[in-house]
């Protein structure tokens, strides 16, 4: 397998299902810090987070009494994450949908708020994928859209940036484009993102 083709694989299906498939949990189970700095305020509804692993999003809104789509292309991420809501108690109030947010079609779907954390399609494919999750928002509802931002000096969602992983980040200007006009963005800003490591808190 070439360099290019092993660092695409990456982001398909079957290397998260590889990742979700061991012993144990990937994620924390917390709910993400930009989800809980966003929605905590806002009155529960219909929520869809896209890219939703194992659904640590999900519990943590239907816990306050959001009704959930979880939605993820792997389909033993969804299995846990299914698990894991069961475990919390929260199962009635979740459903799950197996579906590549590169393919999303929001038609007959409307949702109060579309979340997605830490999804990073391969070669710039969120200006595409923030468009068709941004046709699942209700009128009046919210998008929320969080990932990590290229390190400084690598070229962010650009075609001639030559690392796979790089390629895939993104600044939140830079999906404004793929945003259709009726939708007035709020925030657009980096933020730092504080976590753990060897117990150490890093934020950056
Ligand atoms: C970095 S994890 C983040 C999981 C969760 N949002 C969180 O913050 O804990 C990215 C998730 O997106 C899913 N994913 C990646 N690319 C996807 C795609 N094109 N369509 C749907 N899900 C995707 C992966 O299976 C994985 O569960």
């Amino acid at each position: 397998m070439s360099d290019d083709s092993e660092s695409k694989s990456i982001f398909e299906p079957p290397a998260w299902d590889d990742r979700y498939s061991g012993e144990g949990t990937i994620w924390s189970g917390e709910p993400n810090v930009q989800l809980v700095a966003e929605a905590a305020d806002l009155p529960p509804g219909t929520a869809l987070d896209v890219g939703c692993g194992e659904g640590g999003d999900v519990i943590w809104l239907a816990r306050r009494g959001w009704t959930v789509t979880g939605a993820d292309f792997s389909a033993a991420g969804l299995a846990r994450a299914a698990r894991l809501a069961e475990e919390a108690g929260v199962a009635e109030r979740t459903d799950w949908w197996q579906v590549d947010a590169r393919e999303f079609d929001a038609v007959g779907r409307a949702y109060d708020l579309v979340s997605t954390q830490y999804l990073h399609p391969p070669d710039g494919g969120m200006l595409d994928v923030v468009g068709r999750l941004a046709e699942a928002v209700a009128p009046g509802g919210h998008l929320l859209v969080v990932g990590h931002a290229p390190p400084p000096g690598s070229s962010h969602l650009g075609a001639h940036e030559p690392n796979a992983r790089h390629r895939a980040m993104f600044l939140a200007a830079d999906l404004l484009p793929g945003l259709a006009d009726d939708l007035e963005p709020i925030t657009v800003e980096q933020r730092p993102h504080p976590h753990t490591r060897d117990g150490e808190t890093i934020e950056r």
